[in-house]
């Protein structure tokens, strides 16, 4: 926030020019065109095919919020630049692409009619909504997944750390995506066997994950029975869906689910706080396809609807929660205590 009110707003109306320059310079390589060496625009423009001035213009505005940093007339990486190289072991460059891309972009271009609506602009703007457009634009599909692995990166090691996967013998993922979580789980629960499950074009994608402990399986979560297992990892799934859709999808799972099964959905929970927050952004991009961040309260009373009970909710310290569910027995009450860990 800016120190006056006119700043401020003039800082939010024309916010979006920010991003612009990020997506932009990360479609056009420029992090990857510097390495240690400091580097003049002119260098980098010649290296991305860009215009130096232009160049140059979109980098100042990015080194004022910390991306890229100018030192004696020489452009030098930060942390934060140094996350666009495709190259880095935790890369977001594909993460930022994926925010940036046309079709994505014009759906945000949309907002207004979602927020008059409560309905999804991308299906205004996307054919088949989000899942059916991707599923017909293979590029864009690319970067979706790609940017589904990089994001996950940097949840993983503490989604790991913060439960003991090893109690399971069948493990799915349900929207598992290119199987990254699914592949770190197993590594850490060696006994267990792993099943991915995930609409065919992504399945497809994720063809070499596959081994004698991890089987794939394409499919819709919506109208195909799930596989059977001992625990169900939903990881940033049921954000995308409202209340209706996220119910179909929970009852799926408890159908499939035995009595002893967990359920684990993987989300960052929208928080009580009132400052800007990653969450809060993210249930923005999620009003945008139909779907939602959700508080814990939220999921409870999701999982009392669909058979499940709330056990446990876990912060692993990596921007995301464990929320994780039982079925319901008959002879258990509705609504037990959930402890928050
Ligand atoms: C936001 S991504 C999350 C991917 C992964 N779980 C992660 O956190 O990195 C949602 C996933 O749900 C999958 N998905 C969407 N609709 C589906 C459907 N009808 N059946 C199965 N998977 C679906 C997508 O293909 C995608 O991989």
């Amino acid at each position: 926030m800016a120190d006056n009110p006119v700043e401020t707003l003039l800082q939010l109306a024309a916010g979006h020019y920010l991003p612009r320059c990020l997506h932009a310079v990360a479609n056009l390589g420029v992090a990857d065109a510097l390495d240690n060496t400091p580097q003049p625009v002119s260098a980098l423009a010649q290296a991305t095919g860009s215009d130096p001035a232009a160049l140059d213009r979109a980098l100042r505005i990015l080194s004022a919020n910390g991306v890229f940093e100018f030192r004696g007339g020489c452009v030098v990486h930060t942390p934060e630049s140094l996350m666009l190289r495709s190259d880095h072991p935790q890369s977001m460059r594909s993460l930022v692409r994926m925010f940036g891309l046309p079709a994505f972009w014009a759906s945000v271009g949309q907002l207004e009619y979602s927020i008059r609506s409560g309905q999804p602009c991308a299906d205004k703007v996307l054919p088949g909504g989000i899942w059916g457009y991707l599923a017909a634009h293979p590029d864009d599909s690319r970067i979706f997944d790609e940017a589904m692995t990089s994001k996950a990166h940097g949840q993983i090691q503490g989604v790991i750390t913060a439960y003991d996967f090893s109690i399971f013998s069948t493990i799915v993922d349900v929207g598992g995506g290119r199987g990254h979580l699914l592949q770190s789980v197993l590594s850490e629960a060696q006994q267990a066997s792993g099943i991915l499950f995930d609409q065919s074009h992504v399945i497809e994608q994720a063809a070499g994950m596959a081994s004698d402990r991890l089987r794939l399986q394409p499919g819709d979560f919506f109208n195909d029975v799930l596989p059977a297992g001992d625990a169900y990892l939903l990881m940033e799934v049921i954000h995308d869906w409202d209340d209706t859709a996220s119910k179909t999808i929970l009852t799926s799972v408890r159908r499939a689910a035995h009595e002893h099964s967990k359920v684990l959905l993987i989300e960052a929970i929208l928080p009580d706080d009132p400052g800007p927050n990653w969450p809060r952004t993210l249930d923005i991009a999620m009003l945008a396809i139909g779907g939602r961040q959700r508080t814990l309260p939220d999921y409870s009373q999701l999982f009392s609807q669909c058979g499940l009970a709330m056990t446990r909710a876990i912060d692993t310290g990596a921007g995301v929660s464990i929320v994780e569910a039982s079925p319901i027995q008959a002879d258990q009450p509705p609504n037990g205590a959930v402890a928050r860990l």
